[in-house]
Formats: structure tokens, C-alpha cells, sequence
């Protein structure tokens, strides 16, 4: 059982063929996913148009921002392989002062690439899928050290298919209001995010 605060942003991490997608629509209501895929579309008309993907994401960020500031739980659906590219989802995490959650579908590269082969919609090249095999690997060690409330690593199609989501109750009243010191001792620092906040 995988325990997700109702504010939480939830990252899922996996390469591609790893079942992100599909977990995210078995677990999570449609408007709490937030896919690049859906946002390389909105842009480009195509999901699998890769030169989309700078202005995908800035569109994605902004959606998970607006819906963190209301407390919404939201799921990003993207590989997530890459260190940077979750650090930038933490920074907006932690600028709405929610929780952050990794799911991780650590499944056998060669799973993956078979289930590539069967999928009619959006090829992935193999070599593209091995390389984001290399940096998840690369990274899983380090994981918990980046900010994430939990990590939970999902190792084989059972496990996936095991799984359960319990979400659990917002903090209480006394840990938001610690919250609220954390995010004003923040918004010293920095103008910018007081004009955000
Ligand atoms: N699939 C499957 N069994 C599962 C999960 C997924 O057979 N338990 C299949 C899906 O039907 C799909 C393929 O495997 O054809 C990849 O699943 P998908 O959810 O699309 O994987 P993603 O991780 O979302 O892949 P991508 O990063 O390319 O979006
Ligand atoms: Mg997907």
C-alpha cells in the first residue's frame, strides 16, 4: 500500500513502456494527471513530437503550480528519469509547501521494449528506452536523498498490478500552520515567491 497525502504531488518515474500511464488512469482521477504526453499535444498537435517538449513541460509546470496552490493532489505523468528534471517538479513542491511522493515502475528494460512492440500508438525507439534504463538505475540509489516525503520502488508486473493507493487526510491544523511559518521564513528569502505565494 502506497500512502499519498491528499495535497501531495505524486511523480511517477519510469521509462517509457513502464505502465506509467496506465497505473496513473487505474489509481488517479483524469483531472489529477498532468501527462506530457497530453501536453506535447495541447502544443503541437502530437504527442510524440519531442521538439514540443520545452513548451509541454512550462505548460505542465504551470498546471501542477496552480493546482498545488489549491491543494490539489496531482500526478505527473512523464518518465521523470532524469535528476533535473524532478528537481524542478520538488522546486514547485516546495514553493506551495505540499508533499512530494515517488512512485517508481522499476520494471525489466526488456519488459518495456516488448510492450513497446505491441503498441501501435507512439513508437519509442529502443535505444532511447535503454538510455532512460541507464539514468533511472543511474539515479534509484540517490532517490530518497532528493526531497520526496516517500519513494516506493515497484520492481516487476506483479507488483504493479498489487498495488494500492490509500490517501491519507490533509496535515493537521498545527503542521499547516508550521507550513505557513516554513513558506513566510521562505518568502524572506526571496520576493519572488512572496508575490507568488
Ligand atoms: N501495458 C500492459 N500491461 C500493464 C501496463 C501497460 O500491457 N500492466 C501496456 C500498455 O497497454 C501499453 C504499454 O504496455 O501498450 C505501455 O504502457 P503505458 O502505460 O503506455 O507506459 P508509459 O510508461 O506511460 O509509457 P510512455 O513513457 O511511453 O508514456
Ligand atoms: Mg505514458
Amino acid at each position: 500500500m502506497i500512502v499519498v497525502p491528499a495535497d501531495a504531488m505524486v511523480v511517477l518515474v519510469g521509462i517509457a513502456g513502464s505502465g506509467k500511464s496506465t497505473f496513473a488512469l487505474a489509481h488517479f482521477a483524469p483531472t489529477e494527471i498532468l501527462s506530457s504526453d497530453v501536453f506535447r499535444a495541447i502544443v503541437a498537435d502530437d504527442e510524440a513530437d519531442q521538439s514540443a517538449s520545452e513548451a509541454a513541460f512550462a505548460l505542465l509546470h504551470a498546471a501542477l503550480e496552480a493546482r498545488l496552490a489549491r491543494g490539489r493532489l496531482s500526478v505527473v505523468d512523464a518518465t521523470n528519469v532524469e535528476e533535473w528534471g524532478r528537481r524542478q517538479l520538488l522546486e514547485i513542491a516546495h514553493r506551495r509547501t505540499r508533499p512530494a511522493v515517488a512512485i517508481v515502475l522499476d520494471l525489466p528494460v526488456e519488459v518495456c521494449l516488448a510492450r513497446l512492440g505491441l503498441r501501435v500508438r507512439r513508437p519509442v525507439p529502443p535505444h532511447a528506452v535503454r538510455r532512460q534504463h541507464r539514468e533511472l538505475r543511474r539515479w534509484l540509489p540517490t532517490l530518497g536523498d532528493e526531497g520526496f516525503e516517500s519513494v516506493s520502488v515497484i520492481g516487476s508486473e506483479e507488483g504493479v498490478d498489487a498495488a494500492t493507493i490509500q490517501r491519507a487526510r490533509r496535515l493537521s491544523a498545527d503542521s499547516a500552520m508550521s507550513r505557513r511559518n516554513r513558506a513566510r521564513h521562505d518568502d524572506a528569502r526571496s520576493s519572488d515567491r512572496h508575490r507568488n505565494a
